[in-house]
Protein backbone atom coordinates (compact mmCIF):
# COMPACT_ATOMS: atom_id res chain seq x y z
CA UNK A 1 0.00 0.00 0.00
CA UNK A 2 1.33 3.43 -0.98
CA UNK A 3 0.26 6.43 1.11
CA UNK A 4 0.76 10.15 0.63
CA UNK A 5 1.23 12.01 3.94
CA UNK A 6 0.64 15.72 4.52
CA UNK A 7 1.72 17.62 7.66
CA UNK A 8 0.56 21.22 8.16
CA UNK A 9 -0.19 21.63 11.87
CA UNK A 10 2.14 24.54 12.57
CA UNK A 11 4.97 26.26 10.70
CA UNK A 12 6.25 23.47 8.47
CA UNK A 13 4.66 22.01 5.35
CA UNK A 14 5.77 18.39 5.09
CA UNK A 15 4.81 15.88 2.39
CA UNK A 16 5.99 12.28 1.98
CA UNK A 17 5.22 9.05 0.18
CA UNK A 18 5.43 5.82 2.20
CA UNK A 19 5.05 2.35 0.77
CA UNK A 20 4.32 -0.52 3.17
CA UNK A 21 6.44 -2.85 1.03
CA UNK A 22 9.32 -0.56 0.06
CA UNK A 23 9.44 1.91 2.95
CA UNK A 24 9.82 5.66 2.62
CA UNK A 25 9.99 6.58 -1.08
CA UNK A 26 10.39 10.37 -0.89
CA UNK A 27 9.78 13.30 1.40
CA UNK A 28 9.95 17.09 1.16
CA UNK A 29 9.69 19.89 3.67
CA UNK A 30 9.16 23.62 3.51
CA UNK A 31 9.96 25.52 6.70
CA UNK A 32 8.26 28.85 7.40
CA UNK A 33 11.01 30.04 9.77
CA UNK A 34 11.93 32.92 7.47
CA UNK A 35 8.29 34.01 7.28
CA UNK A 36 7.71 34.20 11.05
CA UNK A 37 11.21 35.24 12.20
CA UNK A 38 10.54 38.99 12.12
CA UNK A 39 7.54 38.49 14.46
CA UNK A 40 9.50 36.36 16.95
CA UNK A 41 6.96 33.52 16.77
CA UNK A 42 4.41 31.80 14.55
CA UNK A 43 1.67 34.06 13.12
CA UNK A 44 -1.24 31.62 12.54
CA UNK A 45 -2.84 33.41 9.58
CA UNK A 46 0.49 33.70 7.75
CA UNK A 47 1.13 30.02 8.47
CA UNK A 48 -2.21 28.96 6.90
CA UNK A 49 -1.66 31.06 3.79
CA UNK A 50 1.82 29.68 3.28
CA UNK A 51 0.57 26.08 3.62
CA UNK A 52 -1.94 26.90 0.82
CA UNK A 53 0.92 28.01 -1.40
CA UNK A 54 3.34 25.17 -0.64
CA UNK A 55 1.36 21.94 -0.24
CA UNK A 56 0.54 21.06 -3.87
CA UNK A 57 4.02 21.95 -5.22
CA UNK A 58 5.50 19.70 -2.53
CA UNK A 59 3.10 16.88 -3.47
CA UNK A 60 4.30 17.18 -7.08
CA UNK A 61 7.96 17.26 -5.98
CA UNK A 62 7.54 14.13 -3.86
CA UNK A 63 5.78 12.21 -6.65
CA UNK A 64 8.54 13.21 -9.08
CA UNK A 65 11.32 12.25 -6.66
CA UNK A 66 9.72 8.87 -6.03
CA UNK A 67 9.03 8.36 -9.75
CA UNK A 68 5.50 7.53 -8.68
CA UNK A 69 2.28 8.08 -10.59
CA UNK A 70 -0.92 9.31 -8.96
CA UNK A 71 -2.51 5.99 -9.93
CA UNK A 72 0.03 4.16 -7.68
CA UNK A 73 -1.29 5.94 -4.57
CA UNK A 74 -3.69 3.90 -2.42
CA UNK A 75 -4.48 6.41 0.32
CA UNK A 76 -3.90 9.88 1.73
CA UNK A 77 -3.08 10.76 5.35
CA UNK A 78 -3.08 14.28 6.78
CA UNK A 79 -2.54 15.77 10.22
CA UNK A 80 -5.98 16.37 11.76
CA UNK A 81 -4.74 17.81 15.08
CA UNK A 82 -3.62 19.02 17.50
CA UNK A 83 -2.29 22.28 16.09
CA UNK A 84 -3.33 25.64 14.64
CA UNK A 85 -6.87 25.34 13.33
CA UNK A 86 -6.31 27.26 10.07
CA UNK A 87 -3.07 25.44 9.31
CA UNK A 88 -4.69 22.06 10.00
CA UNK A 89 -7.66 22.92 7.77
CA UNK A 90 -5.37 23.55 4.81
CA UNK A 91 -3.70 20.14 4.97
CA UNK A 92 -6.97 18.39 5.77
CA UNK A 93 -8.88 20.05 2.89
CA UNK A 94 -6.15 19.37 0.37
CA UNK A 95 -5.58 15.81 1.60
CA UNK A 96 -9.29 15.00 1.66
CA UNK A 97 -9.85 16.52 -1.79
CA UNK A 98 -6.93 14.69 -3.39
CA UNK A 99 -8.16 11.40 -1.93
CA UNK A 100 -11.67 12.05 -3.24
CA UNK A 101 -10.49 12.96 -6.72
CA UNK A 102 -8.14 9.96 -6.86
CA UNK A 103 -10.85 7.61 -5.55
CA UNK A 104 -8.78 6.41 -2.58
CA UNK A 105 -9.44 6.49 1.20
CA UNK A 106 -8.21 9.27 3.47
CA UNK A 107 -7.36 9.32 7.16
CA UNK A 108 -6.75 12.14 9.67
CA UNK A 109 -3.72 11.52 11.89
CA UNK A 110 -2.90 12.76 15.40
CA UNK A 111 0.28 14.84 15.11
CA UNK A 112 1.80 13.37 18.29
CA UNK A 113 1.10 9.83 17.12
CA UNK A 114 3.12 10.78 14.06
CA UNK A 115 5.99 11.94 16.27
CA UNK A 116 5.95 8.87 18.48
CA UNK A 117 5.91 6.48 15.52
CA UNK A 118 8.68 8.35 13.64
CA UNK A 119 11.43 6.01 14.99
CA UNK A 120 9.59 3.19 13.16
CA UNK A 121 11.10 4.62 9.96
CA UNK A 122 14.61 3.72 11.24
CA UNK A 123 16.39 0.37 11.49
CA UNK A 124 16.32 -1.23 13.97
CA UNK A 125 12.79 -0.04 14.73
CA UNK A 126 11.55 -0.30 18.33
CA UNK A 127 9.23 -3.16 19.21
CA UNK A 128 6.16 -2.67 21.41
CA UNK A 129 5.78 -1.98 24.28
CA UNK A 130 7.88 1.13 24.80
CA UNK A 131 7.89 4.37 26.74
CA UNK A 132 7.84 7.47 24.56
CA UNK A 133 9.26 10.80 25.66
CA UNK A 134 7.48 13.29 23.40
CA UNK A 135 9.09 16.68 23.59
CA UNK A 136 8.05 19.28 21.04
CA UNK A 137 7.08 22.93 20.81
CA UNK A 138 3.59 22.16 22.11
CA UNK A 139 4.03 19.03 24.25
CA UNK A 140 6.15 17.36 26.93
CA UNK A 141 4.76 13.93 27.64
CA UNK A 142 5.70 10.49 28.77
CA UNK A 143 3.49 7.91 27.10
CA UNK A 144 3.25 4.17 27.61
CA UNK A 145 2.82 2.65 24.16
CA UNK A 146 1.44 -0.90 23.95
CA UNK A 147 0.79 -0.80 20.21
CA UNK A 148 -0.41 1.59 17.53
CA UNK A 149 -3.21 3.64 19.07
CA UNK A 150 -2.83 2.05 22.52
CA UNK A 151 -1.43 5.00 24.42
CA UNK A 152 -1.52 5.81 28.13
CA UNK A 153 -0.25 9.23 29.16
CA UNK A 154 1.96 8.77 32.24
CA UNK A 155 3.07 12.37 32.54
CA UNK A 156 2.25 15.69 30.90
CA UNK A 157 3.32 19.29 31.12
CA UNK A 158 1.55 21.47 33.66
CA UNK A 159 2.57 24.69 31.91
CA UNK A 160 5.17 25.35 29.18
CA UNK A 161 6.15 22.49 26.88
CA UNK A 162 9.87 21.69 26.65
CA UNK A 163 10.32 23.32 23.24
CA UNK A 164 8.27 26.33 24.32
CA UNK A 165 10.56 26.73 27.37
CA UNK A 166 13.61 26.53 25.08
CA UNK A 167 12.10 29.11 22.72
CA UNK A 168 11.05 31.56 25.46
CA UNK A 169 14.37 31.31 27.29
CA UNK A 170 16.23 31.78 24.00
CA UNK A 171 14.17 34.89 23.31
CA UNK A 172 15.11 36.48 26.61
CA UNK A 173 18.76 35.66 25.88
CA UNK A 174 18.35 37.67 22.67
CA UNK A 175 18.38 34.69 20.29
CA UNK A 176 16.27 34.48 17.14
CA UNK A 177 13.15 32.36 16.71
CA UNK A 178 12.98 29.37 16.83
CA UNK A 179 15.29 29.53 19.79
CA UNK A 180 15.74 25.86 20.71
CA UNK A 181 18.62 25.02 18.36
CA UNK A 182 20.23 28.47 18.88
CA UNK A 183 20.13 28.08 22.67
CA UNK A 184 21.66 24.59 22.38
CA UNK A 185 24.49 26.05 20.29
CA UNK A 186 25.13 28.88 22.77
CA UNK A 187 25.12 26.37 25.66
CA UNK A 188 28.15 24.65 24.10
CA UNK A 189 30.25 27.68 25.12
CA UNK A 190 28.73 27.82 28.60
CA UNK A 191 30.44 26.95 31.87
CA UNK A 192 28.33 24.22 33.53
CA UNK A 193 29.54 25.11 37.03
CA UNK A 194 28.66 28.84 37.04
CA UNK A 195 24.89 28.69 37.62
CA UNK A 196 22.67 25.91 38.86
CA UNK A 197 18.98 25.94 37.91
CA UNK A 198 16.36 23.83 39.74
CA UNK A 199 15.19 20.45 38.40
CA UNK A 200 11.42 21.14 38.54
CA UNK A 201 9.10 18.56 40.12
CA UNK A 202 11.81 15.94 40.61
CA UNK A 203 11.64 16.16 44.42
CA UNK A 204 8.21 14.51 44.50
CA UNK A 205 6.75 11.38 42.95
CA UNK A 206 5.02 11.56 39.58
CA UNK A 207 5.89 11.99 35.94
CA UNK A 208 4.48 15.44 35.12
CA UNK A 209 6.70 18.28 33.92
CA UNK A 210 6.74 22.00 34.65
CA UNK A 211 9.24 24.18 32.82
CA UNK A 212 7.86 27.71 33.15
CA UNK A 213 9.79 28.37 36.39
CA UNK A 214 13.08 27.77 34.58
CA UNK A 215 12.33 30.61 32.20
CA UNK A 216 11.76 32.96 35.17
CA UNK A 217 14.97 31.68 36.75
CA UNK A 218 16.80 32.45 33.51
CA UNK A 219 15.24 35.92 33.40
CA UNK A 220 16.30 36.90 36.93
CA UNK A 221 19.82 35.48 36.39
CA UNK A 222 20.03 37.41 33.13
CA UNK A 223 18.93 40.66 34.79
CA UNK A 224 21.55 40.20 37.51
CA UNK A 225 24.35 39.88 34.94
CA UNK A 226 23.48 42.58 32.42
CA UNK A 227 24.87 42.03 28.92
CA UNK A 228 27.92 39.96 29.85
CA UNK A 229 28.10 37.61 26.82
CA UNK A 230 29.77 34.82 28.80
CA UNK A 231 26.95 34.98 31.37
CA UNK A 232 24.43 34.45 28.53
CA UNK A 233 26.24 31.30 27.43
CA UNK A 234 26.49 30.10 31.04
CA UNK A 235 22.74 30.70 31.53
CA UNK A 236 21.97 28.79 28.32
CA UNK A 237 24.10 25.92 29.61
CA UNK A 238 22.48 25.94 33.07
CA UNK A 239 19.01 26.00 31.51
CA UNK A 240 19.73 23.14 29.11
CA UNK A 241 21.39 21.06 31.85
CA UNK A 242 18.31 21.53 34.07
CA UNK A 243 15.88 20.49 31.30
CA UNK A 244 18.00 17.49 30.28
CA UNK A 245 18.53 16.33 33.88
CA UNK A 246 14.82 16.63 34.63
CA UNK A 247 13.93 14.54 31.59
CA UNK A 248 16.51 11.89 32.46
CA UNK A 249 15.11 11.60 36.01
CA UNK A 250 11.53 11.28 34.71
CA UNK A 251 12.46 8.81 31.97
CA UNK A 252 14.26 6.61 34.50
CA UNK A 253 11.18 6.69 36.73
CA UNK A 254 8.81 5.90 33.86
CA UNK A 255 10.88 2.94 32.61
CA UNK A 256 11.23 1.51 36.11
CA UNK A 257 7.58 2.04 37.09
CA UNK A 258 6.30 0.47 33.86
CA UNK A 259 8.91 -2.30 33.87
CA UNK A 260 9.65 -1.53 30.22
CA UNK A 261 13.13 -1.72 28.67
CA UNK A 262 12.63 0.43 25.58
CA UNK A 263 12.57 4.23 25.35
CA UNK A 264 11.59 6.23 22.28
CA UNK A 265 12.48 9.92 22.12
CA UNK A 266 10.63 12.07 19.59
CA UNK A 267 9.54 15.61 18.81
CA UNK A 268 11.64 18.69 18.02
CA UNK A 269 13.52 18.79 21.33
CA UNK A 270 14.53 15.18 20.64
CA UNK A 271 17.01 16.71 18.16
CA UNK A 272 18.93 18.17 21.13
CA UNK A 273 22.33 16.46 21.25
CA UNK A 274 22.84 16.93 25.00
CA UNK A 275 19.48 15.26 25.66
CA UNK A 276 20.28 12.39 23.29
CA UNK A 277 23.67 11.80 24.93
CA UNK A 278 22.20 11.85 28.45
CA UNK A 279 19.35 9.48 27.56
CA UNK A 280 21.75 7.08 25.83
CA UNK A 281 23.81 7.07 29.08
CA UNK A 282 20.65 6.41 31.08
CA UNK A 283 19.73 3.50 28.81
CA UNK A 284 23.25 2.13 29.28
CA UNK A 285 23.00 2.17 33.07
CA UNK A 286 19.51 0.60 33.03
CA UNK A 287 20.35 -1.99 30.38
CA UNK A 288 17.53 -0.49 28.30
CA UNK A 289 17.41 0.41 24.60
CA UNK A 290 16.77 3.92 23.31
CA UNK A 291 15.43 4.80 19.85
CA UNK A 292 15.40 8.16 18.06
CA UNK A 293 14.17 9.26 14.67
CA UNK A 294 16.88 10.68 12.37
CA UNK A 295 17.38 14.38 13.19
CA UNK A 296 15.22 15.71 10.35
CA UNK A 297 12.30 13.52 11.50
CA UNK A 298 12.47 14.78 15.12
CA UNK A 299 10.94 18.07 14.03
CA UNK A 300 7.72 18.22 12.01
CA UNK A 301 7.71 16.28 8.75
CA UNK A 302 5.40 14.49 6.33
CA UNK A 303 7.09 11.09 6.65
CA UNK A 304 5.74 10.42 10.15
CA UNK A 305 2.20 11.25 8.99
CA UNK A 306 2.50 9.04 5.89
CA UNK A 307 3.77 6.18 8.08
CA UNK A 308 1.04 6.50 10.75
CA UNK A 309 -1.55 6.84 7.97
CA UNK A 310 -0.32 3.73 6.18
CA UNK A 311 -0.64 1.71 9.43
CA UNK A 312 -4.19 2.89 10.02
CA UNK A 313 -5.39 2.67 6.41
CA UNK A 314 -3.90 -0.81 6.09
CA UNK A 315 -5.91 -1.81 9.18
CA UNK A 316 -9.06 -0.63 7.38
CA UNK A 317 -9.62 2.71 9.13
CA UNK A 318 -11.10 5.45 6.98
CA UNK A 319 -12.37 9.01 7.24
CA UNK A 320 -15.68 9.93 5.66
CA UNK A 321 -15.98 12.85 3.24
CA UNK A 322 -16.30 15.49 5.94
CA UNK A 323 -13.18 17.60 6.57
CA UNK A 324 -12.67 17.50 10.34
CA UNK A 325 -9.78 18.89 12.38
CA UNK A 326 -9.17 18.83 16.13
CA UNK A 327 -6.98 21.70 17.41
CA UNK A 328 -7.09 20.05 20.87
CA UNK A 329 -7.04 16.29 20.88
CA UNK A 330 -5.71 13.78 23.44
CA UNK A 331 -3.61 10.81 22.34
CA UNK A 332 -5.71 8.66 24.67
CA UNK A 333 -8.81 9.21 22.50
CA UNK A 334 -7.29 7.36 19.55
CA UNK A 335 -8.59 4.03 18.37
CA UNK A 336 -6.17 1.16 18.94
CA UNK A 337 -5.36 -1.05 15.96
O1 LIG B 1 8.12 18.86 16.90
P1 LIG B 1 8.35 20.25 16.49
O2 LIG B 1 9.04 20.49 15.17
O3 LIG B 1 7.03 21.07 16.41
C1 LIG B 1 5.97 20.86 17.28
O4 LIG B 1 5.21 19.88 17.09
O5 LIG B 1 5.89 21.67 18.22
O6 LIG B 1 9.18 20.94 17.66
C2 LIG B 1 9.64 22.25 17.57
C3 LIG B 1 10.34 22.62 18.87
C4 LIG B 1 10.69 24.09 18.95
O7 LIG B 1 10.29 24.59 20.20
C5 LIG B 1 12.21 24.09 18.80
O8 LIG B 1 12.84 25.18 19.44
C6 LIG B 1 12.58 22.78 19.44
O9 LIG B 1 11.57 21.89 19.03
N1 LIG B 1 13.90 22.30 19.03
C7 LIG B 1 14.96 22.16 19.87
C8 LIG B 1 16.05 21.70 19.07
N2 LIG B 1 15.61 21.57 17.78
C9 LIG B 1 14.30 21.94 17.78
N3 LIG B 1 15.07 22.39 21.19
C10 LIG B 1 16.27 22.15 21.75
N4 LIG B 1 17.36 21.72 21.07
C11 LIG B 1 17.30 21.49 19.74
N5 LIG B 1 18.38 21.06 19.07
ZN1 LIG C 1 5.51 18.44 16.04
Amino acid sequence: MRVLGIESSCDETGVALFDTGQGLLAHALHSQIGLHAEYGGVVPELASRDHVRKTLPLVRAVLDEAGSKVSDINGVAYTAGPGLVGALLVGASIGRSLAWSWGVPAIGIHHMEGHLLAPMLERPAPEFPFIALLVSGGHSMLVQVEGIGAYRILGDTLDDAAGEAFDKTAKLLGLDYPGGPALAKLAEQGDPSRFRFPRPMTDRPGLDFSFSGLKTFALTTCQAHGDDPQARADIARAFQDAVVDTMVIKCRRALQQAGVGRLVVAGGVGANQALRAALSDLAGTLGAEVFYPRLEFCTDNGAMIAYAGACRLQAGQRQDLEVQVYPRWSLEELQAL
